[in-house]
């Protein structure tokens, strides 16, 4: 970690833990930047429980929110909420609920075109939650997500990862002024979207699929799977279709 990262994060810390209430044990904030980072306790180790966290994110009459679930694992317990004014739990105007995010949901992005959105986060104790990636390797309990405040004219939104975008072999990051999202892969992973490893790699030439199948990681270091030209069929593609000529 660089210093100037370091030193950011630890302002992060200061101004996060100054607008908290002893209710959250640090784990709370009003953020009214255009970009930034919002994680679990601990991330990506285990919080401890119960948790209650509360972020409350404000953007200004001609901006809307967009949250980008880059890296989250877990099964619910993270809400979603809208509101045309917040001031804390009892004082507020229009709320709606936008999404309660289970990652196996595979919702990587929300948007909101009102003023308020806030993510409140409560675990009473710490059961089959999380979500386990690179099998049997690592655990990871949270989530480390961004949020961005663009103009509400903007059409489409920003290419981001997740997760299941980096096949569960690496992380996705934002880059440090959040214009570009990229998978960061584990070791011995490589591809855009950590694709490739050990059994599959076409810079090594592995590969598991046979008759030009082409093969690649899906969800975690277990699971390749092999996509076959057109007149193969199987899990390696090894069965030829009758009647059907490869090329057609
Ligand atoms: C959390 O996310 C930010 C933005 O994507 C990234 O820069 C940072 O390294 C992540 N932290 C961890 C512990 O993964
Ligand atoms: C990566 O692969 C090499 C060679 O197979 C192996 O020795 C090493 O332990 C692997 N690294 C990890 C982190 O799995
Ligand atoms: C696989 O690709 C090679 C090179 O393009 C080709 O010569 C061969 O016939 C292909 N095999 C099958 C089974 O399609």
């Amino acid at each position: 970690m660089t210093t100037v990262k370091l030193v950011t994060l630890v302002l992060m810390i200061h101004v996060l833990i100054s607008v908290c209430s002893g209710q959250y044990n640090r784990c709370c904030g009003r953020l009214t930047q255009k970009q930034g980072v919002i994680q679990s306790p601990n991330y990506p180790g285990p919080f401890e429980t119960p948790v209650f966290c509360e972020w409350v994110i404000q953007a200004p009459p001609k901006l809307k929110i967009v949250l980008y679930l880059t890296q989250y694992y877990l099964k619910g317990f993270f809400h979603v909420y809208e509101f045309d004014h917040y001031t804390n739990k009892d004082e507020w105007i229009g709320e709606q609920k936008l999404a309660t995010v289970n990652c196996e949901d595979e919702i990587w992005t929300i948007v909101s075109y009102k003023p308020f959105v806030v993510l409140r986060f409560a675990v009473q104790e710490m059961g089959n939650i999380h979500l386990r990636v690179l099998d049997h390797l690592m655990d990871v309990y949270g989530f480390n997500i961004t949020y961005e405040m663009v103009s509400k004219h903007e059409v489409n939104n920003k290419w981001t990862c997740s997760a299941f975008d980096c096949s569960y072999l690496g992380n996705c990051y934002a880059s440090a002024d959040y214009s570009e999202y990229k998978c960061h892969c584990f070791p011995n992973f490589s591809g855009e979207e950590c694709e490739y490893g050990p059994h599959c790699n076409p810079m090594t030439e592995k590969n598991m699929c046979q008759n030009n199948g082409s093969c690649r990681y899906i969800y975690g270091d277990h699971v390749n799977i092999c996509q076959c030209v057109p007149g193969y069929l199987g899990s390696k593609c090894e069965q030829k279709i009758n009647g059907i000529h490869p090329s057609g």
